[in-house]
């Protein structure tokens, strides 16, 4: 039980201004992500006052769709995946500020009918030239938008418009170095907002709280007193209706290249010298550089795939990964993958990360787990008693919250130890303290801070970390070579080894 300060010190990451308005323009208008995240959010900052009235979106897809057709798509997304319009006036006002241009990606001039509408919102709505321009489509549509946004001439003022690039960021090395040619050759790296929803989340934020406001964790934070950390983002959800997208990326793509990566960055990273973007990303990006797969000749040993089988989920028979609608019966796309990396440098030499991901498993869960290492001496000889090593697990999701495990006595005449929690949860404040993570990424945005937004540096750098594994698994493999663990359980058999080799296991959560 966490007992709050009467007079708490607001330990804010940035202090919070009001942005500029400005317009966001949402290519991909007409896909799920802005009806279901984009706009719910953008409403949600409307609704908290911080954004100004002027700020006005512009929904840009292939769509034959008018405004007033896109405004109630919207408020359907409003009301069903947030907490609805409330006041009724206020909505009214919001989407009066939403505007739809019906266009192709590929076509010049589209984008010139963009610009004059664009132009003509500034005049109506004091929006001054500030634009956002937010890539929510197809990953291979990115190079064409960006390389038109440029000839446009619609990102030529570095200050006043930005580029919002979702994930994922290129599919390997080669396509992302492409990728951030073509961004490079359009517009300034400050310009530049590549997404990873997970450095949105408030727990993930309050990584950085924690070690850097706290002086008692950071110097046991090392290899003296560190024996590994786990990583885990564990999901129940299978594929979905997305095989189309999956297929083509799975598991180590679609989450341990990028969200895993970037819990795997803020956990082992140095103290940087300030939270100004550069300061914090340029200790990330030492991280990567100085991370390897454990052991790259024998590759199971470090790096394990799964697919699930058919299984139960809550009471209710699913189908395998291969059995779903639009999946191949003989694909190899992993839908879970653990790697173990060993970070070279002062710190964390010879102490193990396991990273491990999944869909169809038990729970829905992320974690991040720091174990010690065990006593060096125990003076407590009773056969019967066994002595477990501290953990301190930082949940991301859900029942957000830190908790510390370490060894107690039990009451009685004998010495008899026992482990438990002391736990703080979000939960606590009596706030909720999650938000969504969108709100958090546009507000940032529109405020021209990228401290939670990936370098250039730091996206290719990821790519080449995860490349000897993917290497090997993009190439044809027969497909009963691909581990399978029954949608319903944790992981395969093989992923257990990858562990147990080491004479540790994984954390059950
Ligand atoms: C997305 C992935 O980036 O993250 C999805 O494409 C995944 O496959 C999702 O389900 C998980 O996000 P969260 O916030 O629910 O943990």
């Amino acid at each position: 039980m966490i007992k709050l300060l009467e007079n708490p010190l607001r330990v804010g990451l940035k202090q919070e201004k009001l942005p500029e308005p400005q317009i966001i323009v949402i290519f991909g208008a007409s896909g799920d992500l802005t009806q279901r995240k984009l706009v719910p959010a953008l409403y949600k900052l409307r609704q908290q006052r911080r954004i100004y009235p002027e700020t006005t979106i512009v929904g840009v897809a292939r769509r034959d769709w008018s405004d007033q057709y896109f405004r109630d798509k919207m408020r359907e997304g409003v009301e069903q995946f947030s907490d609805g319009v409330g006041s009724e006036d206020l909505w009214q006002d919001f989407s009066q500020g939403l505007f739809y241009c019906s266009g192709d990606i590929d076509n010049p001039e589209s984008y010139q009918k963009l610009k004059k509408l664009l132009s003509e919102l500034d005049e109506k709505r004091s929006t001054k030239g500030n634009r956002m321009f937010y890539l929510s489509v197809s990953p291979n549509f990115f190079p064409e938008a960006i390389s038109q946004l440029g000839k446009a001439e619609m990102l030529a003022d570095p200050v006043k418009t930005r580029l919002l690039i979702e994930k994922p960021f290129g599919r390997d090395l080669s396509s992302a170095r492409v990728l951030n040619r073509v961004v490079q050759q359009t517009c300034r790296e400050e310009q530049v907002y590549r997404i990873d929803h997970y450095l949105g989340k408030e727990t993930v934020q309050n990584l950085l709280v924690f070690r850097f406001a706290n002086a008692i964790f950071e110097p046991l934070w090392n290899r003296q007193f560190v024996d590994h950390v786990q990583i885990t983002v564990a999901e129940t959800v299978g594929v979905e209706d997305r095989a189309g997208y999956y297929e083509s990326s799975g598991a180590l793509r679609d989450m341990l290249q990028n969200h895993l990566m970037q819990l795997f960055c803020l956990t082992a990273m140095e103290p940087p010298n300030s939270l100004d973007a550069d300061s914090l990303r340029t200790e990330k990006v030492k991280v990567i550089q100085a991370a390897r797969l454990a052991d790259v000749e024998n590759l199971q040993k470090s790096a394990v795939r799964g697919q699930y089988s058919a299984g139960w989920m809550k009471g209710k028979k699913v189908a395998g990964y291969r059995q779903e609608p639009g999946v191949d019966p003989n694909s190899t796309t992993p839908t879970f993958v653990a790697m173990k990396f060993l970070v070279d440098n002062w710190r964390w030499q010879g102490v193990p990360f396991y990273l491990r991901t999944g869909k169809r498993l038990p729970k829905k869960v992320s974690e991040i787990s720091i174990h010690f290492r065990e006593v060096p001496h125990l003076i407590f000889q009773s056969a019967a008693q066994q002595v477990n090593a501290n953990i301190l697990a930082m949940r991301i999701q859900p029942n957000e919250g830190i908790s510390l495990r370490f060894e107690v006595k039990m009451p009685g005449t004998l010495v008899s130890t026992r482990s438990v929690d002391m736990d703080f949860s979000y939960g606590s404040f009596g706030i909720q303290a999650t938000g969504d993570a969108y709100d958090r990424l546009l507000m940032d945005c529109m405020m021209g801070d990228q401290s939670l937004f990936t370098r250039a540096d730091e996206v290719e750098a990821a790519w080449q970390l995860v490349t000897p594994a993917m290497t090997v698994w993009d190439s044809p493999s027969d497909p009963a070579q691909v581990p399978q663990y029954e949608a319903g359980t944790w992981e395969p058999a093989e992923a257990e080894l990858l562990i147990n080799q080491d004479g540790r296991r994984w954390r059950r959560l």
